[in-house]
């Protein structure tokens, strides 16, 4: 069978959603997305929209929308940390929903928590006043610490980690803990009126491509493009790594890109392109990278390289 994803799987815009004049939910971390659909059907939001950082999940969170006709349903694949900044308007979610997150309990994994001590403040940016984010772990520390997290945090109330709490929906990992016996905890804290100041770092209007066009100054159009292999360039919160080449003729090469910026991850590739001396050199919009500092830095570190003598 044949799906059309494109109307569910959507990339981040300049607060893409804010133009949504409904009531909007966002799961963070959805898994197979049988949440997503419950929030879909229950009719308590207009949209909703899902965040998770695979791939294959996002994918078959699609397929169970599409089959259950769920037209409200918007997914998009990355790291909700950063992902939302570019998605929402100051204020503009009534419902935000994390059920069973990875704990990531080692310490050198910590980085890696979605609730670690900036998240309060970054949901309190995007969440309407009156509106709610709802945890719900079987990790007793992690629903602590989560309280912790909001209760120091002024713009919400942040009501006690309920010992196994009725829920309006049973999740995949929520079946199998309670399976294995296990205790869960669920965690609400409501967004205090007013109190507030909106972010203004909301990402720029193209989201998704950084370019740069150079004239070539001499030498070997191939051998240049062949040098940046292995290259990294780094910054105090970036990285990015170039990786395998792969060409298209003499004048077309893909290369791809590692990049990480503050424990955000992407892989893209950069298309360069020689077209009589004018050289283009792009992100490639297949692997919807987010224009990053490290995209940026990466685009402009290739565009460096070939425009110099050689
Ligand atoms: C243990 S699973 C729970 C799945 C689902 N919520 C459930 O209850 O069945 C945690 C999910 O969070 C996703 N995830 C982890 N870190 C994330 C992040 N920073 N942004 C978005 N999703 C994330 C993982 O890929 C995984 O699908």
């Amino acid at each position: 069978m044949y799906w059309n994803f494109s109307d569910i799987i959507v990339g981040a815009g300049n607060g893409r959603f804010g133009r949504h004049s409904g009531t909007v939910a966002l799961e963070i971390g959805f898994g197979n997305g049988e949440y997503l659909r419950h929030l879909a059907l229950s009719e308590r939001y207009s949209l909703v929209v899902g965040i998770e950082v695979s791939q294959w999940c996002v994918t078959k969170a699609a397929r169970r929308a599409l089959a259950g006709g769920s037209r409200n349903i918007r997914l998009m694949c990355g790291d909700a940390r950063h992902i939302m900044k570019y998605a929402f308007e100051p204020e503009s979610v009534s419902g935000v929903f994390m059920n069973f997150p990875c704990p990531w309990p080692k310490r050198r994994h910590a980085e890696r928590r979605v609730a670690r001590n900036d998240f309060a403040e970054l949901l309190a940016s995007y969440i309407a006043p009156g509106g709610e984010f709802t945890l719900a772990t079987d990790v007793g520390w992690y629903a602590r610490d989560t309280r912790d997290v909001f209760a120091s945090c002024d713009s919400f109330d942040t009501g006690p980690a309920i010992l196994n709490p009725e829920r309006d929906y049973v999740t995949k990992y929520e079946r199998k803990w309670r399976a294995m016996g296990r205790d869960t905890f669920q965690l609400t804290a409501r967004k205090k009126q007013g109190l507030t100041e909106a972010r203004t770092d909301i990402g720029d209007d193209n989201m998704t491509e950084c370019t740069e066009t150079i004239s070539q100054t001499g030498g070997d159009f191939r051998q240049k493009v062949a040098s940046l292999e292995g290259n990294v360039v780094e910054g105090p919160d970036y990285r990015a790594m170039f990786r395998d080449i792969y060409w298209n003729g003499d004048d077309e090469a893909l290369v791809k890109i590692i990049s990480v910026d503050e424990g955000f991850e992407q892989h893209y590739h950069i298309r360069i392109e020689n077209r009589r001396g004018r050289v283009n050199v792009r992100t490639d919009p297949v692997g919807h990278p987010y224009k990053t500092p490290s995209v940026r830095e990466a685009v402009k570190h290739a565009a460096l390289k070939l425009s110099a003598k050689g």
